[in-house]
């Protein structure tokens, strides 16, 4: 593979078609900012350096481009102090290209769908026009207002032509450009100085970059991608929603190729990063945020809330209604109805009642409920944290084990607060089988 010397993100603009006032790279897309999806495409191709031009709300955006894995790397920030366009942007990394030393990617911060496979042949594409350019390009069924790309008479692209610059004749080309380019950087240097700010945005575009290559007699070349939904760039927020629907279809995908079973796609909702086992079941109705790992032989579902960084060991089940965060489920223990799982640590071979409370947060801080295996959690109880309920022991129905008690192993509380029963060597089973009776 051809791997380009280094990769600039466009990430500056405000995204004002969004009507947010978010930085629209931070625009939330599956569990993460769109910016990471993007960083992770650039990264793909292996650069030597990745430049990510930032500007509105800057800081911001700067934070989670520094957050983000850079692998073998390195990822710079450059200021773009004022929006003049796509053109201007590239030009604010004049001073980092001096020393480029071989290709150049220009990336938008707003196409998050990108295949690898499709900027890989971008590049290859590249090598092969001696010194040229590659763009990539897609004939969607709706333009989606994208540059269109003009070709001459010989069918070799000629420029690119913004929507809002274009005369009728030019609008009906349904071939459009993505904004993905890959150039001779030297070329790129030249031509970014020439740029004017002659068209209806009064803008520097970098689509004018494409001319000033056929001018010096250098091939710009196309890349048609091959799946329309590549082409999906995000300008609103209807468009951010078409794009988590796209990527959210990617990630059901390789988790069922991974042997677990999502009864219901359309419905099951998954972050990005999330981890599940083989064998685990995912019932309709389910949202699975980031940073959760489920185990195998899980069940997850229907209606529950997997929230962030919990994790479920193998075979356990998590039912309607019930929220987790950041908690630990041990293995084969279950919370089948109505609870709220917050900063548990819950061992193995529990059951956790129906209408189980942890009550994690005191207006203040938030602190940490344990429960050791094999504990029985009567329906209702409310465990205010901290508090500890002990291998093999028991709250009765209704229970409130108050902040700071420790039940002890094999012991049976209950009541509101919740006491030892004053009964001597109380066992749970056979307190189980009297609850039957009654
Ligand atoms: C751009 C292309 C258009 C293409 C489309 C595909 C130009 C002039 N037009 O239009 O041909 O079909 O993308 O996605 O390039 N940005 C900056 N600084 C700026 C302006 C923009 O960093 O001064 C960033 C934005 O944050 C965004 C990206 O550049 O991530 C593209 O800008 P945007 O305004 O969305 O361009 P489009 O109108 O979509
Ligand atoms: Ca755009």
């Amino acid at each position: 593979m051809s791997r380009p010397d280094t990769v600039i993100v466009l990430a500056a603009g405000q995204g004002t078609r969004m009507k947010t006032g978010w930085a629209k790279v931070m625009a939330p897309l599956c569990g993460r900012p769109l910016i990471a999806w993007v960083l992770d495409q650039a990264l793909a191709l292996e650069p030597r350096r990745v430049l990510v031009v930032v500007g509105y709300r800057a800081d911001e955006v700067r934070k989670a481009v520094e957050k983000h894995p850079a692998g073998g790397a390195t990822i710079e920030c450059v200021l773009q102090d004022e929006q003049r366009g796509t053109g201007h942007a590239v030009q604010c990394c004049l001073p980092q290209l001096a020393d480029a030393r071989g290709p150049v990617v220009l990336l938008y911060g707003d196409m998050p769908l990108l295949a690898t496979d499709s900027l890989k042949a971008l590049c290859e594409t590249q090598v092969g026009t001696a010194n040229g350019m590659a763009l990539l390009t897609a004939r969607p069924r709706d333009p989606r207002g994208f540059g269109r790309i003009v070709r001459g008479a010989g069918g070799a692209v000629q420029r690119i032509v913004e929507e809002k610059d274009a005369d009728a004749a030019t609008r009906a080309i349904d071939e459009v450009n993505l904004g993905v380019y890959c150039f001779d950087a030297a070329l790129l240097r030249d031509a970014l100085p020439k740029l004017q700010p002659n068209n209806a945005q009064r803008e520097l575009y970098v689509t004018d970059v494409v001319a000033s290559f056929v001018a010096a007699g250098r091939a710009a070349r196309a890349v048609e991608v091959a799946d329309e939904r590549e082409a999906i760039g995000i300008n609103t927020l209807k468009h951010l929603a078409e794009a988590r629907t796209a990527l959210q279809e990617r990630i059901l995908d390789e988790h069922l190729a991974r042997g677990v079973y999502i009864e219901d796609p359309s419905t099951t909702f998954i972050d990005h990063g999330v981890k599940i086992g083989a064998a685990t079941t995912i019932e309709p109705c389910t949202v699975i945020r980031a940073g959760a790992v489920i185990g195998e032989r899980c069940h997850v579902g229907p209606f529950a809330h997997i929230g962030p960084d919990t994790t479920l060991d193998d075979g356990a089940e998590i039912g309607n209604f019930v929220e987790t965060k950041r908690s630990r489920i041990g293995a084969k223990t279950k919370a089948k109805h109505l609870a709220y799982i917050g900063d548990g640590r819950i061992g193995a071979r529990c059951n956790i009642g129906a209408g189980t409370i942890f009550a994690n947060y005191d207006g203040k801080t938030k602190s940490i409920t344990t429960v050791h295996d094999g504990a029985f959690v009567g329906s209702g109880s409310v465990l205010v944290a901290p508090c500890e309920i002990g291998a093999g022991a028991y709250t009765g129905a209704g229970a409130v084990v108050t902040r700071n008690s420790r039940v002890e192993p094999g012991a049976v509380w209950v009541g509101v607060p919740a006491r030892p029963l004053a009964r001597r060597d109380a066992n749970p089973a056979e307190v189980r089988k009297d609850s039957h009776k009654a």
